[in-house]
């Protein structure tokens, strides 16, 4: 696996394998990797002639109170995990390659960002869109791949492509998940050991939304009281927010009709942590 951090090698390199036609996978990610990155990746290699990853934890989606700088970071392990799998390339690019000084041009998806984790974390979405469309246009991919665990973040990214006519592929994968249920997440290493313990209750609780909704209960009201009893009764866990919302504009749903996305944020210690479901559907929903 090449590691590179210049802009334009990785532009005149996917040029080359575009003539070729190569097809390119490519996955984000902010780096210290674990098995959810890694089913991103294998789908890539598996689709693709070429899978590019780039690693870059990205200074415009933390806001000044949150955890830019003790992000984990482990670029080591990180490059042994990928070359592990087959990755042909990886972009690692500085800060200041992503914005030199003078940087002045941000990217918003309007409407889809005032719910759920866009209504806590202001700005959050608007770098994360801006540095995902300048990651597109360095690796300009054909195909790009992205978690269910982010259920926001995809439908933000899914509407920015259809909007901007990005000629992209985009494939929404499943929420990966430890042995007991924790979603995977880099920021699960906050975690104290009895914190750890209380974290699976979002798995718990979305597992109960689950069921309540396979035996026909379909006010959103009902299921989210069921929840909530359950998160209430880790006394380490604060809850941020319990939404059922629609597919298509994150919209508060009363009834459920269909389908539905019910996505729960908590905060345990240090860490914030999100977790979801979509009842009636799967992560085949997200995609485009
Ligand atoms: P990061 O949190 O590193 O996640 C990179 C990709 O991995 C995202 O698409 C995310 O949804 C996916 N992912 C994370 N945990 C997962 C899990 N348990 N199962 C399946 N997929 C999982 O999301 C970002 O980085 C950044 O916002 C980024 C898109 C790279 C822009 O900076």
């Amino acid at each position: 696996m090449k590691i590179i951090k210049d802009i334009k090698e990785i532009q005149n390199l996917t040029e080359n394998l575009r003539k070729e036609g190569k097809s390119i996978g490519f996955v984000p990610t902010m780096g210290y990797l674990h098995e959810g990155h890694l089913s991103l990746v294998r789908e890539s290699i598996k689709e693709n002639s070429i899978t590019f990853v780039s690693i870059f934890v990205n200074p415009t989606q933390f806001g000044p109170a949150e955890d830019f700088s003790s992000y984990p970071r482990d670029l080591e392990r990180d490059r042994d995990l990928l070359e592990n799998e087959g990755v042909d390339y990886l972009f690692y690019p500085t800060s200041k390659t992503m914005y030199p000084s003078g940087y002045s041009t941000f990217v918003n998806v309007n409407l889809l960002d005032e719910t759920l984790c866009g209504r806590r974390r202001e700005g959050h979405f608007r770098g994360v869109v801006t540095v995902v469309l300048k990651l597109f246009n360095i690796v300009q991919p054909h195909s790009t791949y992205f978690g269910q665990k982010d259920a926001q973040q995809a439908l933000i990214i899914r509407q920015m492509i259809e909007d901007l006519n990005l000629n992209i592929r985009f494939r929404v994968l499943p929420i990966i998940r430890e042995k007991d249920g924790l979603a995977m997440s880099s920021r699960n290493r906050y975690l104290t050991a009895d914190e750890r313990e209380q974290a699976v209750a979002l798995y718990k609780s979305l597992k109960k939304a689950e069921e309540l909704f396979e035996r026909g209960e379909r006010r959103s009201l009902k299921i989210k009281q069921e929840i909530l009893k359950i998160l209430y009764s880790h006394d380490l866990l604060k809850i941020d927010y319990v939404e059922i919302v629609d597919l298509a504009k994150l919209r508060p749903l009363n009834i459920i009709k269909d389908k539905a996305l019910v996505a729960v944020a908590v905060y345990l210690g240090k860490a914030r942590l999100i977790d979801n479901t979509i009842l009636g559907g799967n992560n085949e929903d997200l995609c485009s």
